[in-house]
């Protein structure tokens, strides 16, 4: 159903209440999504991004209800990974001539994905696209999160169409940000930065500098992921200006898988000995074989400190651990501090190993870590702690 956003512009996306999971199986998903398109009906109409491929038909038979397709004079695609696009060939079926706007990387996307000649249009930041009343300003913003994309902004009602940028997978029907629990967006806006744009945080605050730079008036930030931040929108950006800053808080996190309980006994040492250093800390423990990883990649994103713990098995580290450690490196948190521990029944490789990784992965390595033989007696709880107390006295 279209629903009015603001002067003559329409959302028509797609609010995907089911999604528990996104980019395959990479990202957990527990408040659904939305795939945001939107319609602008000036002297010219225009389409703004589509939606993701599974929901082409629903998305391109709602459309027609609403609008009389050929009417559509532009289409403007921001990025153009399928989430976005895949409702492309579907449309295109009905409107096959119809000018399509967007990066050079995204046609070459486009192109790459549908293998179809469409009539592509590429700009730059800076081109104008006139609708009569108001006009659209490209502005590209390489690698925020792909290299095609670009956030597109339209004159006189005051909208940034910023696609994945100050998104985030909370699906509702309300549309706007101050219609929704702000503590639960606030936590899947930081999830969605966490573990989709931190990789380019440096990009993300230059994007932003240019972006504050240019003194657009903005009313609405209107990403293609959750809600539209329209009650005081500059919240968004001043957030996103300080994740990128490799933000941290007074909080850390202790990751660890355990097999027989000595790795989570050893886990729980350690954090009393923080506890009983600095008991101003925020500290939280979780056993990564069992909780969701991008929640608790979350929790390290606005940590100051980490410590991953592992018992040794097969003369390495669990299964769960080398997941979390192949996406910390990939995410690349800045400027925290680490050390890892773990029990062993006779090799006792998995701590040199953990280590190693972290500090591959840019984390500040602060001691060689702990390890402990067999199920730890009190002295060996005891030496935990200590290695607590001292950790905490490293930060
Ligand atoms: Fe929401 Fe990068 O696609």
């Amino acid at each position: 159903m279209m629903k009015h956003i603001k002067g003559n512009v329409y959302w028509v996306g797609k609010v995907d209440w089911e999604l528990t999971r996104f980019h395959g199986d990479e990202l957990s998903t527990h408040k659904g999504s939305s795939y945001n398109s939107y319609l602008i009906r000036d002297e010219k109409t225009v389409l703004i991004d589509t939606v993701w491929q599974p929901y082409d038909k629903e998305f391109v038979s709602r459309l027609k209800q609403e609008t009389n397709l050929s009417k559509i004079d532009y289409i403007v695609m921001n990025h153009n990974e399928i989430d976005h696009s895949g409702a492309l060939p579907e449309l295109m079926r009905e409107i096959p001539g119809t000018p399509i706007y967007c990066t050079k990387k995204g046609e070459a996307i486009i192109r790459g994905h549908y293998h179809q000649d469409w009539n592509f249009v590429t700009v730059k930041t800076g081109d104008t696209l006139p609708l009569g009343k108001n006009t659209l300003t490209f502005i590209e913003a390489p690698m925020l999160h792909w290299p095609d994309t670009m956030f597109t902004y339209l004159s006189g009602e005051n909208i940034l169409f910023s696609n994945d940028g100050f998104g985030q997978h909370y699906a509702t029907e309300t549309l706007f940000n101050d219609t929704v629990d702000s503590a639960d967006l606030m936590y899947e806006a930081e999830k969605y930065y966490a573990n989709i744009l931190n990789p380019y945080s440096p990009l993300v605050l230059k994007k932003i500098q240019q972006l504050l730079a240019l003194n657009l008036p903005i009313d609405l930030i209107c990403p293609s992921h959750g809600v539209i931040w329209k009650e005081n929108p500059s919240q968004i950006v001043e957030q996103y200006l300080k994740w990128a800053d490799a933000y941290q808080e007074n909080q850390i996190t202790i990751a660890y898988d355990t097999m027989w309980q000595s790795t989570r006994l050893m886990a729980e040492a350690i954090a009393d000995g923080i506890h009983e250093t600095d008991p101003s800390v925020t500290l939280k423990l979780y056993n990564i074989a069992h909780e969701d990883k991008n929640d608790v990649l979350t929790e390290m994103f606005h940590s100051k400190a980490l410590l991953i713990g592992s018992p040794t098995i097969n003369y390495g580290y669990s299964f769960a651990v080398a997941g979390l450690l192949e996406m910390m490196k990939g995410l690349k948190f800045k400027q925290k501090k680490a050390a890892a521990f773990g029990s062993y029944g006779w090799s006792g490789e998995a701590v040199k190993q953990i280590s190693g990784h972290l500090q591959e992965a840019g984390l500040t390595v602060v001691n060689e870590g702990i390890s402990k033989l067999w199920v730890p007696d009190s002295q060996n709880l005891a030496d935990c702690k200590e290695f607590g107390k001292n950790f905490a006295k490293q930060l």
